[in-house]
């Protein structure tokens, strides 16, 4: 069956309907990109109270995107707005909703038993070809898939705060990720406007870098000329905290605490044990002003 894959070379599931679980910070963020690059998007919460807060939240959102970007351009700046309102519509039934969608991006509490509870109750539902996605900042995505029978069409979309200003998405592939799929999520990652970074290898060239010892500015320099990479990995680690790599390499350190390149880094572990976390304490390998 064709439907829903493109005809590229390459094949990756066309992108269009899109449920987001969870109408909080993140989730209604990610409502709002989708929904103004054109996505059908259905927000689910568990109650209307909530998502009307969400809606709110979106246009008051997309209304200061309007302002600043759109100052002299009026009519265009109300077709953004009234755009992205026509494309979000809200559920509290997510077994519904996800009934004609192609992703699922889940923003739901960090909590594996309450993430595996839901995709194990869509998994059911959703039509075949839709690929599953969770924002997840520190569990397992394959722990979260595993209550799935969909571990090739399932991935993580791990998008920063605030979404609409924050242009970096990781996209992380398990082990049981298709290509297509992965492929996908990256694709949907740029067409909102987004630059996607795979995560494996961004810590790789993270990792690696810290541990080596040529100058940061000449590292970062020699990936993004080199490697055409849009951050060096030390703008790029300054730019995600470090506070947040430290915890994700402590965390691959202890299942594989024999690899090398899990061995501690001192210079980050001076840097955060000193409080520069990077851009959003103003210090961290580079000093911000
Ligand atoms: P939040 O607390 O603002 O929003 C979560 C929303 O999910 C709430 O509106 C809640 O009512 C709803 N919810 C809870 N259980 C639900 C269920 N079973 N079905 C439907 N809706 C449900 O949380 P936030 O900050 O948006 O985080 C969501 C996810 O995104 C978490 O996994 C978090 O780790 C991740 N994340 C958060 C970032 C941040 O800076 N806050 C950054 C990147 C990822």
């Amino acid at each position: 069956v064709r439907r829903g894959f493109s005809s590229s070379a390459v094949r990756s599931v066309v992108i269009k309907n899109v449920t987001i679980i969870g109408g909080g910070l993140m989730g209604a963020g990610i409502a709002q990109v989708a929904a103004s690059t054109g996505h059908s998007v259905t927000l689910v919460d568990t109650s209307d109270d909530i998502l009307k807060k969400s809606v709110k939240g979106i246009e008051g959102s997309v209304k200061r995107v309007v302002k600043k970007k759109f100052a002299d351009k009026p009519e265009a700046g109300e077709e953004l707005i009234q755009k992205v309102l026509q494309n979000v519509s809200t559920s509290t039934d997510a077994g519904l909703a996800v009934r004609g969608s192609d992703l699922v991006v889940e923003a739901i509490v960090e909590n594996l038993k309450i993430k595996q509870d839901l995709f194990a109750t869509l998994d059911k539902l959703a039509p075949a070809h839709t690929i599953f996605a969770s924002n997840t900042s520190s569990l397992s995505v394959s722990d979260i898939a595993s209550s799935t029978s969909r571990l090739d069409r399932f991935g993580g979309l791990h998008f920063f705060n605030p979404v609409p200003m924050m242009k970096l998405v990781e996209v992380i592939g398990t082990s049981a990720t298709s290509q297509e799929t992965f492929d996908s999520l990256m694709s949907f990652s740029k067409v909102l406007g987004k630059t996607p970074v795979s995560c494996k290898v961004r810590f790789t060239i993270i990792i690696v870098a810290v541990s080596c010892h040529a100058s940061k500015e000449d590292i970062d320099i020699a990936m993004k000329l080199g490697a055409g990479y849009p951050m060096g990995p030390f703008e790029l680690s300054d730019y995600v905290g470090l506070d947040t790599i430290k915890f994700i390499m402590d965390g691959w350190s202890a299942m594989d605490p024999d690899n090398p390149l899990f061995a501690q880094s001192e210079l980050l572990n001076k840097l955060v044990a000193e409080g520069k976390y990077g851009k959003k304490t103003g210090e961290g390998f580079y000093k911000y002003k």
